[in-house]
């Protein structure tokens, strides 16, 4: 379902410089289904990107350079173990670029922040070094395999099955974070079940966004309540969300951040994230609609 029409890149005529957007990945249902022997633990989740995310730019230049900018900007490291001059050094190594990331998204956060903009940094320098886009990605982190490609997709394995999802209704979506940063490992360590059951094997397809909402409620993330008890801001976030008119929500990923759903009507959602962020300025509270 990728299609450069649908997410364009945009060109600067001046400088050559090409940006796009890395957008926010939100799993709207994450099942944990089992552990492999090397700990890694298998998923089933349904995962969505919003377009609410970092702006990454790729411009020509004799050596691989990073500039991080943004409100996010302090604590991104922009050393070699950066995501996005790791996934440029597997891409072709030794080849120069000025990289930029203009970071709006809270890092570790459960919105696949670092592997969006290292997948968004991939796709800009496969057009700016015009080569292939490398075959292994999953080395760079679970979650770059889906961020290759952000729309609605169905992901299993440990992140490395893709398959496509039943058309989802078109959503508003907040995404709210209470700027306290999860330790995925952490999360994952302190799991009490690892074998849950997995999502139906066929998705159903649904009727409108109503139908949808039902629906998530019959699923889960099971790493929710692990996170709610190592991190209580999750629970008042959760609580927050609830209160407002959405139709869904939840948290993504091993949090924080959670997300709900609204009709795509335009209104809703931003008199959400008004409330939202008017009661709790200390929050990240972000608004915006799914990505088709
Ligand atoms: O791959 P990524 O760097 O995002 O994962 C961070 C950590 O989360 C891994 O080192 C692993 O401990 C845990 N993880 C896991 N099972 C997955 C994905 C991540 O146990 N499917």
């Amino acid at each position: 379902c990728w299609q450069k029409r649908a997410h364009p890149r945009s060109k600067s005529p001046m400088s050559n410089e090409l940006s796009a957007l890395a957008p926010a990945k939100i799993n709207l249902t994450l099942h944990i289904t089992g552990q492999r022997d090397d700990g890694y633990h298998l998923l089933d989740s349904l995962v969505v990107f919003a377009d609410i995310g970092d702006r990454i730019s790729a411009a020509p230049a004799d050596e691989l350079t990073l500039n991080v900018t943004g409100p996010f900007a302090g604590g991104i490291p922009t050393d070699d173990s950066n995501l996005m001059l790791r996934a440029a050094k597997l891409l072709l190594p030794d080849h120069g670029a000025a990289l930029t990331l203009e970071k709006h998204l809270p890092p570790a956060s459960g919105i696949g922040g670092g592997s969006s903009d290292a997948a968004a940094t991939l796709r800009l320098l496969s057009d700016l070094w015009d080569v292939a886009m490398p075959k292994d990605v999953l080395a760079l982190g679970a979650d770059m395999p889906v961020c290759m490609t952000p729309c609605a997709q169905r992901m299993s394995g440990i992140g490395e099955l893709l398959s496509k999802v039943p058309a989802l209704p078109a959503c508003d979506i907040v995404l709210v974070n209470p700027r306290v940063e999860v330790s995925t490992p952490a999360i994952f360590k302190s799991l009490q079940e690892r074998n849950n059951p997995p999502m139906p094997a066929k998705l159903p397809a649904w009727a409108n966004v109503q139908d949808f909402a039902e629906w998530l409620g019959t699923q889960r993330n099971d790493m929710q309540t692990t996170a709610e008890v190592l991190q209580p801001a999750i629970t008042d976030v959760l609580v927050a969300l609830q209160a407002t008119d959405t139709l869904f929500s939840r948290m993504s990923g091993s949090g924080a951040t959670c997300f709900a759903l609204f009709p795509p009507d335009g209104r809703a959602a931003k008199n959400a994230q008004k409330a939202l962020q008017a009661a709790h300025p200390e929050w990240w509270v972000a608004e915006g609609s799914l990505l088709s």
